[in-house]
């Protein structure tokens, strides 16, 4: 049994990370935070307000009047804005387009932090983000940066997609995973990077099985007892 530790997993976009956080706080029985969906959740709500998601003040304000809730569901996290379940439509292409504009700015990123510490305090928790072993939680007891090749990542996306019906070609999601790579480290406010103290893992050749439990050994040999 593994007590309440805390598991951070950053990586790039299509690693895998949420698939494999997700099933890891399963099997250990800790709760699942989903950072990403939370800059996908205000996107949403600034897209369909019709505000300027690339100014910066309207974006906080918009936050500090939002209610964004993380509920565990059977397909593992509902999304609530002000009580409304958009755990489908955060996933769009436009919000998916649109979100690193949004996590770019580092007044919305603070308050972002700031509710991420507050879900994770006092229990087991995997979270998983851009900035988590970084910044949200430096003294989680494990730290994973997971990645893969991009040509890997797209394909997964790919797969991904067909199943849902979206359509869109292997090349494009190639670019689109490579520009988010770039917005995602290049950006001012607490860019994408491998904590010192984290654990690389490359998926590239792993299935989700194996990078579920490399993660949790690596959980069961820090424990606390
Ligand atoms: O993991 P995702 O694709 O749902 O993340 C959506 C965007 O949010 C992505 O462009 C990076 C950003 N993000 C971030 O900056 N910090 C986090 N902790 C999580 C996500």
């Amino acid at each position: 049994m593994v007590y309440g530790i805390q598991i951070a997993i950053d990586g790039p976009a299509g690693a895998g990370k949420s698939t494999v956080a997700k099933m890891t706080a399963e099997k250990l029985g800790f709760t699942y935070i989903d950072t990403g969906a939370m800059y996908r959740a205000l996107t949403h709500k600034a897209l369909s307000e019709d505000i300027d998601i690339n100014y910066e003040d309207a974006m906080k304000h918009l936050l500090e009047d939002t209610e964004i809730r993380l509920l565990p569901s059977t397909k593992g996290q509902a999304v609530l804005v002000d009580g409304v379940d958009v755990s489908e439509a955060i996933r769009s292409q436009e919000v998916t387009k649109r979100v690193s504009a949004v996590a770019a700015h580092p007044s919305v990123r603070l308050l972002m932090v700031d509710k991420q510490r507050q879900l994770a305090n006092d229990k087991g928790v995997v979270m998983d983000g851009r900035d988590i072993g970084t910044d949200v939680l430096p003294d989680a007891q494990l730290k994973i940066f997971l990645t893969a090749s991009v040509e890997e990542r797209a394909l997964r996306r790919f797969k991904e997609n067909s199943v849902r019906g979206n359509a869109t070609s292997l090349e494009q999601l190639q670019a689109d995973i490579s520009e988010r790579d770039r917005a995602d480290s290049e950006r001012k406010a607490s860019p994408l990077r491998q904590a010192d103290d984290a654990v690389l893992i490359d998926s590239t050749a792993m299935t989700i099985e194996e990078v579920v439990d490399k993660i949790s050994e690596l959980a069961e040999e820090r424990m606390v007892r």
